[in-house]
């Protein structure tokens, strides 16, 4: 099958690639990236296992070819520690509010808060809930990442992080 040339930036970097136009961009990413941090649940755009950053949005990953990410912005799990390996500080709330069990879920959970807090920095527990809806975790029944991203709010704004009486 021919192959298309597309050029984006990843993480930072730019990057050319030749990818057959049926190559889903959860693919390119884990197979000719290896970037295997965006995860395949569904590949039916139900679990958000796949979810990236792409141009400002939250994208699932499954559902969009490589060839639509030509001249984008992308941004995988992979590309939120600091370059002195430093983790972001959405990364280090789910590790101390205990965010993620298994961590199927997680580089997609993460990089969707992500989003969700560029858009809305200070958001309710019904804005986080709402905000991660499209992103599925069998395992933490939510509690603990809904923590994690209010901790990480907290102290993106440079206040303590104070836990809701349950
Ligand atoms: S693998 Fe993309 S939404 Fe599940
Ligand atoms: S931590 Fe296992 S699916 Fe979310």
């Amino acid at each position: 099958m021919a192959k298309s040339h597309i050029t984006l930036t990843v993480n930072g970097k730019s990057v050319e690639a030749l990818v057959e136009p049926r190559t889903l961009l959860i693919h390119f990413l884990r197979e000719q990236l290896n970037l295997t941090g965006p995860h395949v649940g569904c590949e039916t755009s139900h679990c958000g296992a796949c979810t990236v950053d792409l141009d400002g949005k939250s994208v699932k990953s499954c559902t969009m070819f490589a060839v639509q990410a030509n001249g984008a912005d992308v941004r995988t799990i992979e590309g939120m520690a600091g370059a002195d390996g430093s983790l972001h500080v959405l990364q280090e709330a789910f590790r101390e509010m205990h965010g993620l069990q298994c961590g199927f879920c997680t580089p997609g959970m993460i990089l969707r808060a992500y989003r969700l807090l560029q858009e809305n920095p200070k958001p309710t527990e019904d804005e986080i809930r709402m905000g991660i809806s499209g992103n599925l975790c069998r395992c933490t029944g939510y509690q603990n990442i809904v923590k994690a991203i209010q901790y990480a709010a907290a102290k993106m704004a440079g206040v303590p992080f104070q836990e809701a009486a349950e």
